[in-house]
């Protein structure tokens, strides 16, 4: 099968399009046909060594995939069935024609998405998903998601709406709209507002880190929450009576269902600003290294 791998960590050259053996399903995973995989900041944060695992070079490359399923388990989806699905952390296999995964791991595809759409869901959606939940109730409460046009920030922005949350979110200006079509209560240009003048929150989800975390603490309420995404709390920082901590994405089959279910009802939007072939992974990197992709970046297999 051709996948993508590497075989040291470096930049975007050390992705090569390689012909490898298919992989062999383990206890209780499934053997999917990829059909599209999707591109997040982790995928090159593994290929330039800041994220490892154990396992020899070459490396597989990805987390995010949609295909359907050749051979299955007990109890798991049928031969031929669309699935989607997030690998789990930290062995990538997803930019390849075959990949292994948990049965636990997957749900079926979203009827109303293509597979480059469904690529474009798992890693993010999840994110946003268990980051919500971490923060308990939302509903009637101010939340503030930064990077609000962003991959985790656009399934953030709509999750939290869905579950009856008043939400601000930043972007930078030619995203504003963007966030209004989401549903956004308030977006904010990142580069002219003051956030600090505002009501406070009672969650601040950053999904940026360095700077844009260590001013969150003053846009959190007392008894508020602050979650963080790329980095770890920088403890100090911390401010006492705010509840702060760093949630790390866990695959979840159960939680794709019901985000697909919020899918095929219309009431969350997937948002794919690109689809590149395999062949340019290297591109697709380039592209999401940059910061500024909206929605998703998927590579169609
Ligand atoms: N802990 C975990 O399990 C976990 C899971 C998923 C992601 N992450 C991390 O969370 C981060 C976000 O992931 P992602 O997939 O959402 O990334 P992404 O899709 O690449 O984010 C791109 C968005 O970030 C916005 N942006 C860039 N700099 C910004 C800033 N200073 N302030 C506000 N917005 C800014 C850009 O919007 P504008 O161009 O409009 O500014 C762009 O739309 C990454 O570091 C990722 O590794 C962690």
């Amino acid at each position: 099968m051709r996948a993508v791998v590497f075989s040291r960590y470096g930049d975007e050259s050390v992705l090569e399009v390689a012909e490898r053996p298919a992989p062999r399903p383990a206890d209780g995973e499934v053997l999917v046909e990829v059909r599209a995989a999707g591109v997040n900041p982790v995928d090159w944060k593994h290929r330039e060594g800041q994220v490892r695992s154990d396992r020899p070079f070459p490396l597989g490359m990805g987390w995010d995939m949609a295909g359907t399923v050749l051979r299955t388990v007990p109890g798991g989806p049928g031969v031929g069935e669309a699935v989607y699905g997030m690998l789990p952390l930290p062995y990538g296999g997803a930019y390849q024609e075959l990949c292994t995964v948990p049965v636990a791991a997957l749900a079926p595809r979203p009827t109303r998405l293509t597979f480059e759409e469904a690529a474009a869901v798992p890693l993010a959606a999840l994110t946003a998903w268990q980051a919500l939940a971490a923060a308990g109730t939302v509903a009637g409460r101010r939340v503030l998601v930064h990077a609000g046009a962003g991959g985790v920030g656009h399934f953030a922005v709509q999750f939290a709406k869905h579950a009856g949350a008043h939400v601000t979110a930043t972007a930078s200006a030619r995203n504003l709209d963007f966030l209004r079509r989401l549903g956004v209560d308030e977006p904010v240009d990142r580069a002219e507002a003051d956030l600090s003048a505002g009501e406070p929150h009672d969650l601040v989800l950053d999904t940026v880190g360095g700077a844009v975390q260590r001013s969150s603490w003053a846009l959190v309420r007392p008894g508020g929450t602050l979650i963080t995404l790329p980095e770890p709390v920088d403890e100090a920082y911390r401010v006492p009576g705010i509840a702060a901590r760093r949630v790390v994405v866990a695959p979840d089959g159960a939680a794709l269902g019901e985000i697909g279910a919020l899918i095929d009802r219309g009431a969350v939007h997937v948002e794919v600003q690109e689809v590149l072939p395999l062949r340019e992974a290297a591109e697709a990197h380039r592209i999401s290294r940059q910061g500024r992709v909206r929605g998703k970046l998927v590579l169609s297999v």
